[in-house]
């Protein structure tokens, strides 16, 4: 197959992981027999200093017309000024946006060999096998109003509006149940209806919905007790859906579950579709751009490795070649492969390009 893919690096680790992501695609697409043709544009903090905006108009062409995106990272103290007017951030913001990426899926599979890298007991890990379903277009992200002003007393107050319709609770808690639908029939949404109105809404939206699967359990937890669930029995999870705001909180608490923020990956899918006929999705790690060790050639590739592989499967049809970069992953972390991240004391820590290289010479 030949297939469009655009690379956005980023900030920070952003180019280091996505250079191992590139490595992984070339791989596949020789032993595979496809052509990736890749198209790499600025976003987030680079972006900003080459062009003066987040989000360039190259930059969305490239990605309405690839096949799927590939993002690094995006961020970084550089760009961090309160009172600056554009921030790296509105760059990944305008995208999931633009693109109608209203789904994020974060898978949470802690890996055997990785157990001990968790600060959780081996004993709650074990049999750990969940996905959290992000809504990414909508909540207190994207409300509006979102101000700072002077107030009466002539002291600076700002606010954001959290806010949710129906229809997009529905769509998101729809895949929700479909999805559960085919791993172990459970969902468990996620909100704060004791507090707030819009969460009052979305349990209320869920549990409409929740009628037409009769076959699928419906959990609901407030995000406060959920937090703690996710620590004291993670295991009786499965498919975990919520809004915007709890399910960026939510993800990096669970990453800490497989070890490191660093393993964890990362799909973003809407309603449009692909040349493919498969939806045009976003894929990222879950981690930040890491300006503390940005550089250095230190990070964990895996979280960007897998999102390759998700990418392949989701927006490309191509479940065998995903299969392949997993199985590279998991006998990679079996060989006793570690980045510093994830390496115990005593355990030898490889760089980002060293971590790639194992992965590539495992992808058969
Ligand atoms: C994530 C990130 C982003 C988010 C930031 C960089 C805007 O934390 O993808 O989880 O909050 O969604
Ligand atoms: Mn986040």
């Amino acid at each position: 197959m030949k297939a469009k893919i655009t690379l956005l690096p980023g900030d920070g680790i952003g180019p280091e992981v996505i250079a191992a992501a590139q490595k992984i695609l070339e791989k596949i697409g020789e032993q595979f027999g496809h052509e990736f043709k890749m198209d790499s544009q600025h976003i987030g903090g680079i972006a900003i200093d080459e062009t003066g905006g987040a989000l360039p108009n190259p930059t969305l062409e490239s990605c309405k017309k690839a096949d799927a995106v590939l993002l690094g990272a995006v961020g970084g103290p550089k760009w961090d000024d309160p009172n600056a007017s554009v921030r790296p951030e509105q760059g990944l913001l305008g995208l999931r946006k633009e693109l109608g990426l209203f789904a994020n899926l974060r898978p949470v599979q802690p890996h055997p060999e990785l157990m001990g890298a968790s600060p959780l007991k081996e004993s709650y890990l074990e049999g750990v096998d969940m996905l959290i379903l992000r809504e990414l277009t909508g909540g207190i992200y994207f409300g509006q109003p979102s101000e700072k002003r002077i107030n009466e007393n002539g002291e600076e107050e700002a606010f954001d509006t959290m806010i949710y319709s129906e229809s997009e609770v529905r769509r998101i808690a729809k895949l929700a149940f479909e999805i559960a639908g085919e791993r172990s029939k459970k969902v468990t949404s996620v909100d704060k209806a004791n507090v707030l109105e819009s969460s009052r809404l979305w349990r209320k939206t869920v549990a409409k919905l929740s009628e037409e699967y009769p076959e699928i359990e419906l959990e609901n937890l407030l995000v406060d007790a959920a937090t703690m669930h996710l620590l004291s029995r993670p295991r009786d999870f499965d498919v975990m859906v919520t809004m915007n705001l709890f399910g960026d909180i939510i993800t990096d608490e669970s990453s800490m579950l497989t070890g490191s923020m660093g393993n964890m990956p990362s799909a973003a899918l809407g309603e449009d579709l692909n040349s493919f006929g498969k939806p045009r999705g976003m894929y990222e790690p879950i981690h930040g751009s890491a300006p503390d060790i940005a550089g250095q050639g230190i990070a964990n590739p895996i979280g960007m490795i897998l999102s390759t592989g998700m990418m392949l499967r989701h927006s490309l049809g191509l479940s065998e070649e995903a299969e392949a970069i997993e199985k590279a992953v998991d006998a990679t972390l079996n060989a006793g492969h570690r980045t510093g991240d994830i390496a115990r004391e005593g355990e030898v820590a490889l760089g980002t390009d060293e971590m790639c290289e194992k992965i590539l010479m495992n992808l058969v």
